[in-house]
């Protein structure tokens, strides 16, 4: 009997092995760790441009020209009433501020003593000249792909600007997320430099297509899905996310129910990147996207905006059900809604929702109002707003804004009332939803 005594419980060993497997893993974890962020740190500064070469070649910089506005440089590294591309605008992160640099020539401030190596290190790895590692708010996860020769015409451009003596402000984020050491850990987690790798399966401008969306033009900066730790899992890049402290949704560009294109004409996407508006689709520009049809798409060549829709079109998800209808919402809150649509919102939008074609867009079936989250809807009600004033759309229609003309549970009645009438079939809308974007 003794023997039984003397050997340790079963479940007792099965513990400390499993303890010591724990332990094991993470030391290795640690031991790994301690690599990663050695290696990414151990990134050496590059020599300073000795002589000011002021780029000479016309072809080179208007090529390059065209790719800032592609990028939309200018929408970042530009401060409110500031100098373009002299830098100051704070870009909001849910770990505090980063703010975006002075991109002009001058040597102080700006890229005065980047080669066009180290500017090529900053877009392809997110690599500052001296090393440092960057924050992803620059989107360099997207910018990796682009080619040496596109980073080398950007480089030339914005050598080409008058140099501004702007110093740049610091960032303002919290601890621990403004140590690099936790940025290396970030980037070992979920960033690789990579270069874009056409399809050879695929047509050439589908393959151009990918070239922009994927990689200058960044559209996955925004239509990403982020956790926690604003990481985007491999394979979802264009799956729709929030955008952080701004109270925007940028919906899926895959699926049917959110912004997926897959069903659109071509024409239509060529016309809601150039114009903001898609007439034959219900399509407008809101919010931030307004502002990137502004600044950056509506300034494409026809040929590169058909290549993009190509793209984006094949983006799209072969089968999905439908989101599953939502619960009724409270009567009294339907009444309350229809009540203030009635008085505010038919001139436009219709007593049916059908809108009128070429000007107001139709509410009965439009996906941007009946996305899961009511946030886009509620930021069109809040603030009013215009699609972007386009060439191909000068005068855009506008609705006004409704924030100090109606109260949060009005806000989240006439929503409501729209998200679950004329076959829509949302989720309501409380007035906390109104209440967080005021
Ligand atoms: C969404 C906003 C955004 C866009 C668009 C953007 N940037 Fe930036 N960029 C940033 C931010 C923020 C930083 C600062 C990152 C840091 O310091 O860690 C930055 C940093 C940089 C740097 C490194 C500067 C330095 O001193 O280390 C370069 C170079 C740069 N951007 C070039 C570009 C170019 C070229 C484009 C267009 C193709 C572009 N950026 C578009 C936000 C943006
Ligand atoms: C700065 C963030 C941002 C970037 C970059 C961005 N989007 Fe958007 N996008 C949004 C937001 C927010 C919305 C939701 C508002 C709306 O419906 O217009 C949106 C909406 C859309 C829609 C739906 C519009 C409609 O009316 O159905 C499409 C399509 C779209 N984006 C395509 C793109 C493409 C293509 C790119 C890259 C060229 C891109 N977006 C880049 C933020 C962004
Ligand atoms: C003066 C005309 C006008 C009135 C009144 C008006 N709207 Fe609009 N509404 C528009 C226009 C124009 C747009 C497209 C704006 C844009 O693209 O930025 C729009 C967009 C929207 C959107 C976003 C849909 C989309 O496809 O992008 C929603 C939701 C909306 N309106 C709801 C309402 C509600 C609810 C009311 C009443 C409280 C209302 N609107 C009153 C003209 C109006």
């Amino acid at each position: 009997m003794s023997w039984r005594r003397a050997a340790p419980k079963p479940a007792r060993t099965a513990v400390r092995r499993l303890l010591a497997v724990a332990l094991g893993a993470s030391v290795l974890l640690l031991i790994a760790l301690a690599v990663l962020i050695g290696r990414q740190l151990s990134v050496e500064a590059l020599p300073p441009l000795a002589a000011q070469t002021t780029p000479t070649d016309p072809a080179l910089i208007a090529r390059g020209a065209y790719l800032a506005r592609a990028g939309n440089c200018a929408a970042c590294h530009t401060a409110r009433g500031g100098q373009p591309y002299a830098g100051g605008r704070a870009i909001e992160t849910p770990f505090g501020q980063v703010v975006a640099g002075n991109l002009t020539p001058d040597p102080e401030h700006g890229l005065g003593r980047w080669s066009a190596d180290a500017f090529w290190r900053a877009l392809h790895h997110g690599q500052s000249r001296d090393g440092r590692l960057l924050y992803p708010a620059f989107p360099y996860a997207s910018f990796t792909q682009i080619t040496r020769e596109d980073s080398d015409a950007l480089h030339a451009f914005l050598r080409s600007l008058p140099p501004v003596a702007q110093p740049n402000r610091p960032h303002a984020l919290r601890f621990p997320y403004r140590s690099q050491a936790a940025l290396a850990v970030w980037r070992a987690l979920y960033f690789e430099s990579g270069s874009f790798q056409p399809d050879p399966a695929q047509p050439a401008d589908w393959n151009r297509g990918a070239y922009l969306v994927r990689g200058v033009a960044h559209c996955a900066a925004c239509h990403a899905p982020r956790d926690a730790l604003g990481g985007v899992a491999a394979g979802h890049e264009f799956d729709g996310g929030f955008m952080a402290g701004q109270g925007w949704y940028a919906p899926s560009l895959r699926s049917r129910f959110e912004a997926g294109l897959a069903h659109w004409a071509p024409q239509d996407i060529v016309d809601l990147l150039k114009t903001g508006v898609a007439h034959g689709s219900t399509g407008a520009a809101m919010g931030p996207m307004a502002e990137v049809v502004f600044h950056s798409t509506q300034h494409l060549s026809d040929a590169d905006l058909h290549a993009m829709a190509t793209h984006l079109k094949s983006l799209g998800r072969d089968a999905e059900p439908p989101p599953p209808p939502a619960p009724r919402a409270d009567p009294a809150q339907l009444a309350l809604g229809q009540r203030v649509y009635e008085a505010q919102c038919t001139d436009c939008h219709g007593a049916q929702g059908e809108g009128a074609r070429q000007a107001y867009p139709p509410l009965a079936g439009n996906r941007a109002l009946t996305l899961a989250s009511p946030v886009n809807p509620v930021q069109a009600v809040l603030n009013g707003g215009f699609a972007p004033a386009t060439a191909g759309n000068p005068r855009p229609y506008g609705m006004p804004p409704y924030r100090t003309l109606l109260s949060d549970a009005e806000i989240a009645a006439v929503i409501t009332y729209a998200r679950q009438s004329w076959g829509n079939q949302a989720a309501a809308v409380s007035p906390l939803d109104v209440q967080r974007l005021r």
